[in-house]
């Protein structure tokens, strides 16, 4: 899609970052299901220019072939992890060179469930954007706080601390803060798999937090431009009064994600 069409589906859609959802399959999906997944889109998904973007996060063995249905259909596919090393031995891992390698075009970064149980610090995280841009990827970079920092009021230290080293990483010009190759996602660990949504105002008033620590340390311009994504037990039944709320430029959905009619009907109750 040119830039012209990216420009005007944006406007078209009333916001001013361009809306993506995301989908993030998690450990989930057989051969014939991903397959089943993509046939449904190609049926529901119009012809024309969307006004808004599409990923789709799955096991990274299923990247090769989802690969040039992807293409056809104009979706991001994006692989859940890569390491920081380009290559090396790292049983069990998948470089930024062989996800793109397999097809893949962006990347998640820091997903709370690789930070809990693969004891990502900020700076692993950080290295992995630094490494998948240099291999031509897109990051999706996830953070968000436990239910015990929110509780303590740490919500704000977690933020800065989560984000600086990748602003560093900006500053210092190893990172790009271009939106077609960088967007966060705000996942409170609390929210996730549990039912437990965010409300609408929540989400907002954290999307605004993150966004005034992007504005203090690198001014209006790249704040104002990064998407910043919600992800947090969102289904068909809330995604709407989220989308409401403008802060929020599209969703990280996990299990509502797994069938492809309940990931478009959130995507219907934006209004798309
Ligand atoms: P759920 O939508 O299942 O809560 O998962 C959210 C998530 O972790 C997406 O990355």
């Amino acid at each position: 899609m040119s830039d012209t069409d990216r420009e005007k589906g944006t406007a078209e859609a009333g916001r001013s970052r361009r809306p993506l959802f995301a989908a993030n399959w998690k450990m989930n999906l057989l051969s014939r299901d991903v397959d089943a997944f993509l046939d449904r889109l190609a049926h529901e998904l119009e012809a024309a220019p969307r006004q808004y973007d599409l990923l789709l996060a799955p096991s990274p063995v299923w990247l090769d072939r989802m690969a040039q249905r992807c293409r056809d259909l104009d979706l991001r596919l994006c692989a859940q992890d890569v390491h920081p090393a380009a290559s090396g031995a790292h049983t069990g891992d998948v470089s930024a060179q062989q996800a793109a390698d397999a097809g893949a075009t962006w990347t998640l970064c820091g997903h709370s469930e690789r930070r809990g149980s693969h004891h990502e610090t900020d700076e692993v995280v950080c290295a992995k954007v630094v490494a998948a841009q240099e291999q031509g990827l897109g990051a999706l970079f996830c953070l968000g706080e436990t239910l015990p920092e929110r509780e303590d009021d740490q919500v704000e230290e977690v933020f800065s601390r989560q984000l600086d080293p990748l602003i560093d990483a900006i500053e210092e010009g190893a990172v790009q803060p271009d939106p077609l190759r960088l967007a966060l996602a705000y996942e409170p660990v609390w929210a996730i798999g549990t039912g437990r949504t965010a409300t609408p105002e929540l989400a907002a008033q954290s999307h605004a937090l993150l966004r005034a620590r992007l504005r203090t340390r690198l001014g209006p311009e790249i704040a104002e431009r990064l998407q910043i994504l919600y992800g947090g037990s969102v289904k068909p039944a809330n995604a709407g009064a989220l989308w409401r709320e403008h802060e929020l430029d599209g969703f990280l959905v996990g299990g509502a994600s797994l069938d492809p009619g309940s990931f478009l009907d959130i995507i219907r109750g934006c209004g798309f």
